[in-house]
């Protein structure tokens, strides 16, 4: 099995490359990126001679998983695709095409099975709130979220991490990654805004949510947030339920929910946060509690914090990969 991960040298794509030694080892891996990397070793357990994307890196490939900004991905994808390779892509390129499945594999498996040669990972934002509600949501029924994101510097790929490094350092350097210093700072925008002044990732939620739920009433209403934490997406989301929910009952779904942690003692000072959360494949959730605001207590609050990088994107390509395998 030949599997090659486009944008091999961003943050996503070398994940992608350790995600596939662990899970996968036998497989062999081509590294593609752009000119500019073009003869660049990859190190990991392995080494990796990155090879410049042309038109004709698909020929010998099984599998591609795309980790690159949606206008290149809209130049290798289709080629892909055409020499007979199934791609499972991370941009937001194809996430809402009716044809192409947007999957997280503990929450919609089946879907994988309705590609046409594309498969979509969901944002990482959503991946790591719907893991954290998912149980939740099947029992009682989520028809609204109130979520406020704090999105760590990786989010924005490698140059978000140098821009923080940077700044650390010496705060009068400028952000190339971001419209404002990022360091002892945080910055109430990601991507452009829209006429209704929500931001494109703002909309990704409520949108991919939808889709990914089968839940074309879904409503949600989100403040996406860039902070000066290096990696590990953190959420703060009320959920507002058709049917009253049980905040005993809630725990017990949570301690047993498929990809998550559920650390909630805050008493202890036991909550989820990024350092606690960085470089692992789970999602954790804590402080949870009623909304004290909702008179017909149909409403929890939570608290969840997931690393974007692995679970947000390479992990759970890698997981949608393995379900494919698994099904040949
Ligand atoms: N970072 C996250 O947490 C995250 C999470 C979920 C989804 N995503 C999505 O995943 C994708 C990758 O994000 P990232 O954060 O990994 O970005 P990144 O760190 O900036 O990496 C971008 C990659 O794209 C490659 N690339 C650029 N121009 C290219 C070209 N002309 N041909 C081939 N490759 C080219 C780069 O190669 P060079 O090194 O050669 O320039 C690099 O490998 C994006 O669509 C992003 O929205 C990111």
């Amino acid at each position: 099995m030949k599997i090659a991960v486009a944008g091999a040298t961003g943050a996503v794509g070398q994940q992608m490359i350790m995600c596939l030694e662990e899970r996968l080892p036998d497989a062999e891996v081509k590294a593609l990126a752009s000119l500019r990397s073009a003869g660049k070793v990859l190190e990991f357990k392995k080494k990796y001679v990155v090879e410049e994307l042309t038109e004709h890196s698909f020929d010998d490939v099984d599998y591609v998983l795309g980790a690159t900004e949606n206008p290149i991905t809209a130049q290798w994808a289709p080629l892909a695709v055409k020499a007979g390779a199934v791609v499972i892509d991370n941009s937001s390129l194809y996430r809402l095409d009716e044809d192409v499945p947007l999957v997280i594999p503990e929450i919609n498996p089946e879907d994988i099975r309705t590609h046409h040669g594309i498969i979509s990972n969901p944002n990482c934002a959503t991946i790591i709130a719907l893991v954290a509600v998912n149980a939740l949501h099947r029992r009682w029924h989520v028809e609204r979220m109130i979520v406020s994101t704090y999105q760590a510097v990786s989010g924005a790929g490698l140059q978000g991490i140098r821009d923080l490094e940077n700044q650390i350092k010496d705060p009068s350097i400028p952000s190339v990654a971001f419209p404002h210093p990022i360091a002892y700072n945080l910055i109430p925008q990601i991507g452009g805004f829209d006429a209704e002044g929500y931001s494109s990732e703002e909309r990704k939620m409520q949108n991919e949510g939808r889709k990914i739920w089968h839940h074309e009433k879904l409503l949600v209403n989100c403040t996406c947030v860039r902070v000066p934490t290096m990696r590990s997406h953190c959420e703060s989301i009320t959920l507002q339920f058709r049917d009253r929910p049980d905040l005993e009952e809630a725990r017990e779904l949570l301690k047993k929910a498929e990809g998550v942690v559920y650390a909630d003692a805050p008493s202890e000072h036991l909550y989820p946060t990024p350092l606690m959360t960085s470089d692992q494949d789970l999602v954790y959730v804590g402080r949870l509690r009623e909304d004290i605001s909702d008179p017909l207590k149909h409403s929890l609050v939570l608290f969840c914090s997931g690393d974007q990088i692995r679970k947000g994107a390479a992990t759970n390509t890698v997981q949608i990969l393995e379900r494919l395998l698994a099904e040949k």
